[in-house]
């Protein structure tokens, strides 16, 4: 109960104008690490995580494994996964409702055990987010699916190999096919899969641990079914949307940041928009480093957000409070999620004029946005306040914050280490 009270009183306060400057490292992919911890599911060897970020989304996913029957212990970024006695095969609702990924145990579970449940994943507030996608795709391999009292559950006597055709590139339904069918029998094809980096991250582990996967990163992913799975030692790709986060931080204060431990071509779209608008940014591959330099005023840009490699909804919040502050004008358009507008309305209560139609946001630059109290509604809409901040005048006072540490590790003290003024309060 009281860390509880603890989670809605903690407040972030922020005083703003400041522009960032110095040298940020970024953290390991929280959306990447999160199947593969399931992804150990698989198999009853030892797993070995590494680069992996320190996030409330990780405790839940690593008490989830717990919950489950696994061995799970942390030190420091570094997960090592063994076996308990046995596995159980039911995710309990008290963990699934508070992390939607928390459905990739049902993949692994399925084809492991040939039996899973969970609780179905509940709405949000950025939309409904079903999980039939995911389901339809367990049917094809041949699982039997039944719903009952908010609760799916899964049972197959053997996973068969089938081609799967995805209505939409579910990055989740991706992630929970490729481990089924890591142990189906036969051959799996699926198209239309999700071609995000966390995919690619999640596919090399999985063949770390002696799956055949051919594909990952593309429309199509060819996987061979093995009999068993060994197991293996992985390092978590960096974390884009944390990259693009600082990114845009950097640009909305008029800073210059070094952000240090990247894999630049993960945030190739957003590069581009920004080199557009008139920052400078420099990728440097080989030290996996980005500069990001303002040094003239921004121009106004449309985007559109969409699968990978299109621009990423996760940086669509962000972007806007950016935009807010570029004279003139411009439209987000959000084409993943279908309420995902709700820090418009906060950033508007800081001075920023936007108004949302629909999926379509119209943004008009305004020369100066002021501090206030606002309210985080969802993760990356915080990381949007956050940016708001950083560049208003006068103080911000950001409440419910317990969104934001599910996927920003140490965000005030890497903030606070390029210049910002910005602390925790109890
Ligand atoms: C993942 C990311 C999340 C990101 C999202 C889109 C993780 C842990 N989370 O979420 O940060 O915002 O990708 O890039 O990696 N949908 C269905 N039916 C399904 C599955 C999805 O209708 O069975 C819809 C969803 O409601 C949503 C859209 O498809 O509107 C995208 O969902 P999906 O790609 O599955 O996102 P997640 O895997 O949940």
């Amino acid at each position: 109960m009281i860390a509880l009270l603890k989670e809605f009183m903690d407040k972030i306060l922020i005083e703003g104008g400041t522009p960032l400057k110095g040298v940020v490292e970024v953290s390991g992919s929280k959306n990447s690490a999160l199947p593969c911890l399931f992804a150990t599911l698989l198999t009853e060897e030892e797993c070995v995580l590494e680069n992996v970020p320190d996030l409330v989304d990780i405790d839940t996913a690593c008490s989830l494994l717990s919950f489950l029957g696994k061995k799970v212990n942390r030190k420091d970024h570094t997960v090592t996964i063994q076996s308990g006695t046995s596995l159980s095969t039911e995710a309990p609702y008290d963990l699934v409702r508070r992390m939607r990924a928390s459905a990739l145990v049902l993949g692994p579970l399925l084809a492991r055990l040939g039996h899973a449940s969970a609780s179905l994943p509940g709405g949000c507030a950025i939309g409904v987010r079903p999980i039939d996608i995911h389901l339809s795709g367990f049917e094809r391999l041949g699982a039997e699916t039944q719903l009952s009292q908010g609760i799916v559950t899964l049972k197959a006597r053997k996973l068969l190999g089938k081609r799967i055709d995805f209505a939409f590139p579910s990055v989740g339904a991706t992630e929970n096919l490729l481990m089924a069918s890591a142990l189906a029998q036969g051959r799996t094809v699926i198209h239309n899969a999700a071609r995000e980096p966390e995919i690619v991250d999640c596919a090399n582990f999985l063949n770390k641990m002696g799956a055949e996967i051919e594909g990952a990163g593309s429309k199509t992913i060819h996987i061979l079914g093995k009999k068993s799975l060994r197991g293996a030692r992985h390092r978590v790709i960096p974390d884009r949307i944390e990259t693009a986060t600082y990114l845009l931080a950097a640009a909305a204060t008029q800073g210059e940041l070094l952000i240090q431990a990247v894999h630049a071509s993960h945030n190739q779209i957003l590069i581009q928009s920004l080199e557009k608008i008139g920052m400078e940014i420099l990728a440097d591959a080989r030290n996996a480093s980005l500069i990001c330099r303002y040094f003239k005023p921004l121009k106004p840009l449309n985007i559109v957000t969409g699968p990978y490699p299109k621009f990423p909804t996760d940086v669509q919040a962000q972007w806007m409070t950016l935009m807010t502050l570029v004279s003139g004008k411009s439209v987000i358009q959000e084409a993943i999620f279908e309420n995902r507008f709700l820090h418009a309305a906060e950033l508007c209560r800081m001075g920023a004029r936007i108004e949302v139609d629909g999926n379509r946001a119209f943004v008009t630059g305004v020369k100066q946005l002021s501090g206030a109290d606002v309210m985080v509604s969802d993760l990356r809409a915080g990381a949007a306040m956050v940016i708001a901040g950083l560049v208003a005048k006068g103080k911000t006072r950001i409440h419910r914050i317990y969104h934001l540490d599910r996927g920003y590790e140490n965000l005030e003290e890497k903030l606070r280490n390029v210049g910002a003024q910005i602390q925790r309060v109890h």
